[in-house]
């Protein structure tokens, strides 16, 4: 794997999820495989779970982690090629991912969307310009349409708690929300989902419907308790709207769960990638009740990042050499 920034990079989503559950199992069986090999780990916005999960993989793998809140602790990144800089941007993100790419050999970036221009957003221009500039491998640790690692992690908590004997019944459920946040998490899930071979019902309110390349292939069902109906995992998330780019919805208290509305599932175990706004996203009923599985998520992001850094030290990440800071001199 070169690159892990969307399930499109991944050749078989099965063998990563059983390589996350065999790593789990023995979580120090490659303890020097990632022997003299840095991952960097930068922010441009705030995280609690994907920054220790993605150190501490790393760090079971044998790698030195260098972490980065560049958005409170680095230079005000310039984004636009031939801009001239004049203004409050001290740094251009040619320099900036060129100069991390010396000092890693895998780079983590976080960059969230604006959610003011849905063009802007979807082209993935910071991702996109790390990506291109860094010369180093690339895990998104979560950019302005996708979450992989978050997805994964949800994947291998599926396969830990799935019936063994049918395919179970999948509900992403929108829930209400006091701010307009991302579709990332939504998307990734829908899209993560899909190509594992799952089938997903998605229930939000109407004119709420993610991005179709994302979704195509989901069950999209506007009445929340006909989508409930025998569900085995609701994966509760707020997500602002697409169509009406950044909006959020106001008038849907209504959608946030409770052990009332949970009665027509299958004992359904619920989801939720955190961090989550108890008794306004979800009840804290049910966070605290005995179906829950967001901490069972949050402990797995652990082994997912695990199984990504795994494959790319196994593909042959390059050692940070001498060859690369000549390209870098040589621009
Ligand atoms: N779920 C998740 O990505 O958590 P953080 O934003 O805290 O990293």
């Amino acid at each position: 794997m070169k690159h892990f920034t969307t399930v499109h990079d991944v050749a078989n989503v099965q063998a990563l999820v059983s390589d996350a559950l065999q790593l789990k199992a023995n979580p120090y069986d490659y303890s020097t495989l990632g022997k003299n090999k840095t991952l960097g780990l930068f922010f441009l916005d705030p995280s609690l779970r994907t920054r220790l999960s993605t150190q501490k993989a790393a760090q079971l793998l044998g790698m030195h982690v260098l972490a980065m809140n560049m958005d409170r602790d680095g230079w005000a990144l310039e984004l636009e090629d031939g801009a001239v800089m004049n203004g409050d941007k001290a740094e251009h993100v040619r320099e900036a991912a060129a100069v991390l790419g010396q000092y890693c050999d895998i780079i983590g970036i976080r960059c969230f969307p604006k959610l003011a221009d849905k063009r802007e957003d979807y082209s993935e221009r910071t991702l996109v310009k790390f990506l291109h500039h860094c010369k180093t491998p690339v895990i998104s640790l979560e950019s302005a349409t996708l979450h992989p690692l978050q997805s994964l992690a949800d994947l291998v908590t599926i396969a830990e708690n799935r019936p063994q004997n049918r395919k179970p019944k999948i509900v992403l459920s929108w829930a209400p929300h006091v701010k307009a946040l991302p579709q990332a998490v939504s998307n990734s899930f829908a899209e993560w989902m899909l190509a594992s071979g799952n089938e997903l019902t998605i229930t939000h309110p109407e004119g709420m419907e993610l991005c179709e390349d994302y979704t195509r292939g989901a069950t999209i069902e506007y009445d929340q308790q006909k989508a409930l109906h025998d569900a085995d995992f609701v994966y509760v998330k707020n997500w602002s709207s697409y169509h009406d780019y950044g909006k959020p919805f106001t008038k849907g208290e209504n959608w946030m769960l409770s052990p009332e509305s949970m009665k027509v599932t299958n004992n359904a175990k619920i989801m939720h990638c955190l961090p989550v706004r108890r008794d306004v996203e979800l009840s804290a009923a049910l966070l605290d009740g005995k179906n829950t599985l967001v901490a069972a998520q949050a402990a797995n992001r652990v082994y997912a990042a695990m199984a990504v850094l795994k494959n790319m030290l196994e593909s042959g990440t390059p050692a940070v050499s001498g060859t690369k800071q000549k390209e870098f001199q040589a621009g």
